[in-house]
């Protein structure tokens, strides 16, 4: 990579943010934009920096080359066919996604798939390594690349070296469980700052270096092996707050919200959950108090249905299969139930739809229901409270998310204690006009002071860049 193409800053994920499209008929693909909040809050300094993003694209086999989309150059990186199955569905989402999610499913673990872990790692670091200027800044996302920051630095010791967390991180006692445990604390110890969702997250890691390295934390800071002070401290994420609001404010989104509820049946109560389908998002635990309320007459159809979007995700892996089976068995055990002729219990739906799609299903949801076992955030309890101009509504919501210790005013409940999760769904669908708006009015002022550039800024500023955390002035 020559010099001229060097990035001052890298902003280094397993994903690229970028959807391609196929135009059938035309030679070549084109590229969008994803929607998602990540891009959102790092394209400013990445426009400003002329910043690069570096990325797998999807698929498999060899990657297009670099190109540049609105202000960013994206490098993408390739995946052959076993690295897919075990670098990504292996030991990224079938050893460390269901470890640091608390165990809710059994980990599993092949040495091979560790090999493929650190041989894909290896590339996403010379990629960095090869991208970045002298002295250039590096931010490294998420568990599936942990051994990036220390590979990077032995590359380029010049660079200051970031890395965030997007999924919890576990208690010793789990940890302990990984294995190869050391060279993931010490990958993440190649970084200057390492940032996590919660603040017992990174309490978790500041103790796990004392224990498995004899490392002597003081609050925030750890002195890595090599003498390197490492600040350990929670930054939770968050939405484009403002974008959100511009969105479910569009006469687009409003008239297909009203069409929604009216080919629902106009009901008194709309139930919904928007989740990837994913064990730890506690779907079937959802599923089966809303079906024991309808049992019980708590809740009945028409005047209470429920929508749950599950958008499909990693389905090759044996425990989505097998949560799609349950999930799916569980709906139509619903409907065959409780069901009427033209009107479902439960509107089943696994597909990806537009952001305005689903803006207007947070406006016709009375009740939205976020129940995972663990999460290390979910921004799709964000997203709800922020579309709801009229601050009505009742958002449930998991203790268990990180979402809960930021969207204070939720209906917070144990997933796992379905009594709790019946009582607090029909506390919800019965809550009053006022205490609705009393709660949502507080939930929508934190998420305006606290979007996805107040949290960009935040880590940027202890990385120790406060010149690209200027790049927001402007775009506020
Ligand atoms: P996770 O990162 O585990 O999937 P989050 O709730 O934090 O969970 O983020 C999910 C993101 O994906 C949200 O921004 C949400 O709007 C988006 N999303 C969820 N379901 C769909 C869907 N069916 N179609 C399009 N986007 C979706
Ligand atoms: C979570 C992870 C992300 C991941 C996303 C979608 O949000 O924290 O790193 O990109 O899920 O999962 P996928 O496996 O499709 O990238």
């Amino acid at each position: 990579m020559s010099d001229s193409t060097a990035s001052s800053f890298v902003v280094v994920a397993n994903r690229l943010p970028v959807d391609r499209i196929t135009t059938p008929g035309s030679d070549g693909d084109t590229w969008r934009r994803s929607p998602g909040g990540l891009v959102t809050a790092l394209h400013p300094v990445l426009q400003a920096e002329a910043g690069t993003w570096i990325g797998w694209a999807g698929g498999e086999g060899p990657a297009p080359s670099p190109f540049t989309l609105d202000g960013m150059r994206l490098s993408p990186v390739p995946l052959d066919a076993d690295e897919l199955r075990n670098y990504y569905e292996g030991f990224s989402n079938a050893t460390l996604w269901p470890l640091y999610h608390d165990a809710v499913e059994q980990p599993a673990f092949h040495r091979h798939w560790w090999k493929s872990y650190e041989q894909v790692n290896a590339r996403f670091a010379e990629r960095a390594a090869a991208e970045a200027a002298p002295n250039a800044l590096v931010w490294v996302q998420d568990y599936q690349l942990q051994l990036v920051p220390a590979m990077l630095r032995r590359l380029r010791p010049d660079l200051r070296i970031g890395f965030f967390l997007h999924i919890p991180f576990p208690p010793t006692e789990l940890f302990m469980q990984l294995p190869r445990r050391l060279d993931i604390l010490r990958g993440l110890l190649g970084a200057d700052v390492v940032g996590f969702q919660s603040p017992g997250a990174a309490q978790n890691f500041l103790r796990l270096t004392r224990q498995l390295l004899g490392l002597k934390p003081r609050a925030h800071i750890v002195e890595a092996e090599d003498g390197r002070p490492v600040r350990a401290e929670s930054y939770p994420i968050s939405i484009d707050t403002a974008s959100v609001e511009q969105i479910a404010a569009s006469d687009v989104v409003a008239n297909r919200a009203k069409e929604l509820r009216a080919e629902l049946g106009d009901p008194k109560t709309i139930i919904l959950g928007v989740d990837r389908l994913d064990y730890t998002k506690g779907i079937e635990q959802r599923l089966k108090a809303f079906r024991e309320l309808l049992s019980n007459g708590e809740l009945s159809v028409p005047d209470t249905v429920m929508v749950q979007v599950a958008t499909p995700s990693r389905e090759r892996i044996e425990h989505y299969r097998a949560l799609r089976r349950t999930v799916e068995r569980e709906v139509g055990r619903i409907n065959g139930d409780f069901g009427r002729v033209g009107i479902p219990a439960v509107h089943y739906l696994h597909q990806s739809y537009s952001r305005e799609e689903l803006a207007a299903l947070y406006l016709i949801a009375d009740v939205m229901t976020v129940t995972p076992l663990r999460d290390g955030m979910n921004l799709v309890a964000k997203e709800y409270v922020a579309s709801r101009l009229n601050n009505d509504g009742a958002l449930v919501l998991s203790e268990f998310a990180g979402a809960a210790a930021d969207l204070k005013q939720a209906f917070q409940v144990n997933p796992h204690d379905l009594d709790a999760l019946k009582s607090v769904l029909v506390a919800a669908v019965r809550s009053p006009l006022d205490e609705q708006r009393r709660r949502m009015r507080a939930m929508r002022r934190y998420l305006r002071g606290h979007d996805v550039k107040h949290w960009a800024r935040g880590f940027l500023t202890a990385l120790g860049a406060p010149e690209t955390a200027t790049a927001y002035d402007s775009d506020n």
